[in-house]
């Protein structure tokens, strides 16, 4: 059985739900999966200044946080975070920034990763979180497994480099059957990926 863990961070909820299909998707395909959330290292001042993101924070609170133990378990190791001007938000690599003694002893290394993001706007810098991600995961000797256009779906959302969705305007936008069927397909093809290197 393949070990998947969704590491990821969300202020407001839309990298959360990718992570829950994300979720869904490994564990219909057979996987055992831990989904966990980074943890929050705003200042409560700035959190509660916005409601959508006190809402996320208080919604989220009794779930288990990221550790570093979660990848060395992981065979497949799907990373997400928003995009904050054009690139990954400090919780994110806050995390990142912790597992340093796990690449010194090569434990990141031979494992399968992929990414996802969200966007406010379309040309917002979804590629370069993206990319922001994947270079990490080449300093840990990780294997890439981008999405490419390795299935139709992938021309309906058009990201060959992870998932990723635009949340619009208001910061809200739902995700739509793109986005969703190119998450299915990402957790699929990580997955059929791992096990194909397991022999
Ligand atoms: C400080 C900050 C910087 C942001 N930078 C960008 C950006 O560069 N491009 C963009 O399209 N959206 C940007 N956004 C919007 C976020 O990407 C969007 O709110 C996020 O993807 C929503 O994800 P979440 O609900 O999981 O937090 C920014 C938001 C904040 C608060």
């Amino acid at each position: 059985m393949v070990n998947v863990a969704i590491v990821y961070y969300s202020a407001s909820g839309t990298v959360q739900a990718m992570a829950e299909r994300l979720e869904q998707a490994a564990t219909a395909a057979g996987a055992q999966v831990r989904r966990r959330h980074v943890k929050e290292i705003a200042p409560t001042e700035a959190i509660d200044a916005n409601p959508a993101w006190r809402a996320h924070v208080d919604a989220t609170a009794d779930e288990p946080v990221a550790t570093p133990d979660d990848l060395v378990w992981a065979d497949v190791v799907l990373l997400g975070s928003p995009t904050r001007f054009g690139n990954v938000t400090s919780q994110f690599q806050q995390f990142v920034d912790t597992l340093g003694p796990l690449w010194a002893e090569g434990k990141l290394a031979d494992k399968v990763y992929s990414a996802f993001t969200a966007t406010q706007t379309a040309h917002g810098g979804q590629e370069e979180t993206l990319l922001s991600i994947h270079t990490a995961v080449m300093h840990w000797g990780g294997i890439v497994v981008a999405p490419g256009y390795t299935d139709p779906l992938k021309f309906a959302d058009g990201n060959p480099y992870g998932v990723s969705h635009v949340t619009g305007p208001d910061n809200d936008a739902p995700l739509g059957d793109a986005q969703l069927d190119a998450l299915d397909h990402l957790a699929q093809r990580a997955i059929s990926v791992a096990e194909k290197l397991a022999g």
